[in-house]
């Protein structure tokens, strides 16, 4: 786990550790005995053994074991994952998710309710409301920015499969800063089919090289749990570091201010939106233009905590603010999965299918490898 902060302290006793692990949950529970009536009732007979009452990890009892309890009142590490995560670690335990198995598994000793009622009483130990909660990370659309800060690395492949071909890369690292702000760096290469120019014969070569590189802020200024909503305001300085001769890059830096939003909606769908610009330096080498984005979607799982599956239909909207340009449409069909145990690794495929002036613009293959990486290294959560 990449959670340095949550290793904190040495061994005192492992006596109720090796208590807790030998008989089971049961044990832990009817040693305490019970009052299951409320959260905090439950969460004291059933975790606190070894989280700790306060939501620390109790008394540093399993380090020498390899494994700390995290820092519940770490706001940073707490806020992020949703209740249906935890409450999937609680019930079926800690290696349903990759983590460890000195998280015991509470199925047949609590309810999925009770468990959601001791992860009711987790979320009060983080007190610092700043902190977007986990629910409003919604599933990242191909194209559609999100709205949610994230700690996230994706690499994002688009594919022209007509003539001339062409393979675009973006590789896009995000990581947050404070309780609501993200920086991101994008680096995209890629692969372009062009004619020979040296035999002219009409034959085609490729080319590779990097384009544009771009370095973006983006700050979530309203999230609320309850209304299922964040909506973020973001800025992109596109620099022209690629190749323009290629056709890799634009020639001129670009300024691109964003609005993102995003929506819980019932019965697990939700959905997102990015409205924003493009304000270039140089306008004959790229005009300034518009766009607006959206992406509908809904999520599954395989069984009650299992894979998760996430539909969505991205719509998108493009314009030049050039005389006689039109709005150019596209409509993105696409399926998310989470690929190993922690969820923390997915991928996502679709494809961009033109609206309108189909005869210039061609269905393109897009997908996407995301890397969830504070949850964990590349390897780890299988
Ligand atoms: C026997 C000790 C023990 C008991 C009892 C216990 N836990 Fe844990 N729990 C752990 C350990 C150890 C970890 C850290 C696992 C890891 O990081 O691999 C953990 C991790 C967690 C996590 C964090 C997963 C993440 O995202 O990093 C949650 C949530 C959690 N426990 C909930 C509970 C709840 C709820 C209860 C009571 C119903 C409970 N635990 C009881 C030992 C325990």
């Amino acid at each position: 786990m990449m959670r340095p902060t949550h290793r904190h302290g040495r061994l005192r006793s492992i006596i109720p550790f090796i208590a807790a692990v030998a008989l089971g949950p049961l044990a832990v529970i009817a040693a305490e005995e019970p009052a299951l009536e409320s959260g905090r009732d439950i969460y004291r007979a059933a975790c606190a053994s070894c989280h700790g009452s306060d939501g620390r990890g109790a008394p540093a009892s399993l380090t020498t074991l390899d494994t700390a309890p995290p820092d519940f009142t770490d706001c940073d590490f707490a806020n992020r994952e949703p209740d249906g995560d935890w409450v999937g670690i609680a019930y079926e335990g800690g290696p349903s998710r990759g983590f460890s198995e000195f998280m015991p598994a509470f199925q047949g000793t609590l309810t999925v309710d009770q468990a959601q009622m001791a992860v009711d009483h987790i979320r009060t130990f983080c007190t610092d409301k700043r902190w977007p909660r986990g629910e409003l990370n919604l599933p990242r659309a191909l194209v559609t920015n999100k709205a949610y800060p994230e700690d996230e690395a994706v690499i994002t492949t688009l594919i022209d499969v007509d003539d001339p071909g062409a393979v675009l890369n973006k590789f896009v690292w995000e990581q947050r800063f404070g309780p609501r702000s993200q920086w991101e760096v994008v680096v995209p290469f890629g692969w372009l089919e062009t004619q020979d120019t040296i035999e002219d014969d009409g034959s085609t070569r490729w080319t590779s090289s990097m384009g544009d590189i771009a370095f973006a802020v983006k700050h979530a200024f309203h999230h609320n749990y309850e209304k299922g909503r964040i909506v973020s305001i973001a800025g992109e300085i596109i620099v022209p570091t690629g190749d323009e001769e290629l056709g890799f890059g634009n020639g001129t830096t670009i300024f691109e201010p964003f609005i993102a939003y995003g929506q819980i909606l019932p019965a697990d769908f939700f959905f997102q939106a990015q409205v924003g610009g493009e304000l270039t330096a140089d306008k004959d080498k790229a005009p300034n233009a518009g766009f607006a984005r959206c992406a509908f979607g809904w999520t599954t799982t395989s069984g009650q905590f299992g894979r998760a599956w996430s539909p969505m239909l991205e719509f998108t909207a493009g314009r030049p603010f050039t005389t006689n340009a039109d709005i150019q449409y596209s409509a993105i069909p696409q399926m998310q999965v989470t690929l190993n145990k922690r969820q923390h690794i997915m991928f996502n495929l679709g494809a961009r299918i033109p609206l309108n002036e189909r005869d210039e613009r061609k269905t393109q293959v897009i997908f996407y490898l995301l890397w969830d990486w504070f949850d964990g290294t590349l390897l780890e959560g299988w």
